[in-house]
């Protein structure tokens, strides 16, 4: 059986090349993460929550048997004043695998900026876990890592990245690299439950969340829409893989790469009329996540119809609305760009960041165009993690840390200004 499984996992190696004067770390070993109570059918494990409009929180987790979901929850630990409910599902992949039963149940209204406490499955569940709602003021604060999986280096970018005091993660898509082997999700649920219970993940879809098999498994993103649940009905989407939301003056667009993208489809009709219904005085600031970048200078994933066909068709409507920032993952690197526009250099356009550097076991893509091109300013392929706090309505900072010898290092910081700032770039 296994055997049939490494067949179709797919094997990417990438050749570590010597580039200047640090030697870049090579790729580790994935973790193995069993249950903790193997025995408790009852016992909620792979807790994450997400956002849901600006004074909810969906809570998801795992049981091996049914329970009722129900969620309980208060401001004072082991007080537990409010409840509620939710809904339940499972899924199958082949014929081999059938997940746990996943819960999905949404709690508030909730205050801005405080501490909660809740148990998953009631008030006699054994575990109380906690999280903190974001600020309903600047300074609000995001933490961005793309393309994690489940290896040892994933570990090293979370555990550096929970160190950091951030309201929210953004994830541009790949989360597991369970490449179809549906229980490398669950180790992934585990691995992700100690920093994913306590924060927001707001995530979108990369290629390895696609797993299809022709004629095997025709349903595509089967575990990631199943256990991933965003909150896309709250923004008028009708797709779990594209969507939008706030974190007080900021809106965020969640594109989905891998699926359809060209002018007149869904996603872009939705695309279209979220940006017209966005007021920048209540949001200032506006970014963009996707998972296969529009502009790259590494050799790794060039001239993708996800990068390409996606930036011929959207560009020109981010460019326009105007998007300040645009975070990507896919490339296994870390890379900066200036303000761009069709491929220049444009004082109105986005800032591009490519930030596939969390650490999956297929290693860093190292080899970089040369020379490299004026729009890019940092590039750099290690491990590692951004920090982007933003601090009003017109500054905010952003900062990457490297992963290096298992120290958080900061890299490449930056001060960057909303698009708000310049009167000469129509809002
Ligand atoms: C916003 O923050 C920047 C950086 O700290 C500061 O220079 C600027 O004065 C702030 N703007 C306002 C309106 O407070
Ligand atoms: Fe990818």
């Amino acid at each position: 059986m296994l055997k049939v499984w490494g067949l179709m996992a797919i094997v990417l190696i990438v050749l570590a090349g010597k580039v200047s004067s640090y030697d870049r770390p090579g790729t580790r070993k994935n973790v193995v993460m069993h249950p903790s109570n193997d025995d408790d059918h009852m016992t909620p494990e792979q807790v994450h929550i997400s956002l849901v409009g600006s004074d909810k929180m969906r809570i998801s987790w795992i049981t091996k048997d049914s329970i009722i979901p129900s969620v309980v929850y208060g401001t004072v630990s082991g007080k537990y004043e409010s409840s509620a409910d939710g809904t339940s599902s499972s899924y199958h992949y082949l014929l081999i695998y059938q997940s746990g039963q996943i819960h999905d149940v949404v709690i508030g209204p909730l205050k801005p900026n405080t501490v909660y406490y809740y148990k998953c499955g009631g008030p006699d569940s054994p575990q109380e876990f906690n999280f903190k709602t974001p600020p309903s003021q600047f300074p609000i604060k995001f933490a961005v890592s793309g393309d994690l999986g489940t290896t040892e280096w994933t570990k090293s970018t979370l555990e550096h990245l929970s160190k950091w005091e951030h309201d929210v993660f953004v994830l541009p898509g790949d989360l597991s690299y369970a490449n179809t082997f549906q229980p490398v999700w669950d180790v992934f649920g585990r691995l992700v439950q100690p920093l994913a219970s306590q924060r927001p993940w707001m995530v979108t879809q990369g290629n390895h969340e696609i797993e299809h098999i022709p004629l095997l498994h025709d349903q595509k993103f089967t575990a990631y829409n199943n256990r991933w649940h965003m909150p896309f009905e709250e923004s008028g989407s009708t797709s779990n893989l594209y969507y939008s939301f706030n974190v007080f003056g900021v809106h965020i667009l969640m594109l989905g790469s891998y699926t359809n993208f060209e002018p007149g489809s869904d996603q872009y009709q939705w695309l279209e009329n979220d940006l017209k219904n966005i007021n920048r005085k209540n949001t200032p600031w506006l970014m963009a996540v996707i998972h296969a970048p529009w502009y790259n200078t590494n050799e790794a994933h060039q001239g993708e119809k996800e990068s390409v066909e996606m930036k011929e068709s959207m560009e020109t409507l981010l460019y326009k609305a105007p998007v300040d920032l645009v975070f990507a993952g896919h490339v296994h690197a870390y890379e900066r760009f200036n303000r761009v526009y069709q491929d220049k250099f444009d004082k109105c356009g986005p800032v591009y960041i490519n930030i596939g550097d969390g650490g999956n076991q297929e290693g860093l893509a190292t080899k970089y165009q040369d020379p490299n091109p004026e729009i890019s300013l940092f590039r750099e392929a290690s491990f590692g993690h951004g920090q982007l706090e933003v601090v009003n309505a017109t500054h905010a900072h952003w900062e990457w840390q490297r992963n290096d010898d298992d120290v958080s290092v900061q890299k490449d910081s930056v001060w960057l200004t909303s698009l708000l700032a310049d009167s000469s770039c129509k809002i």
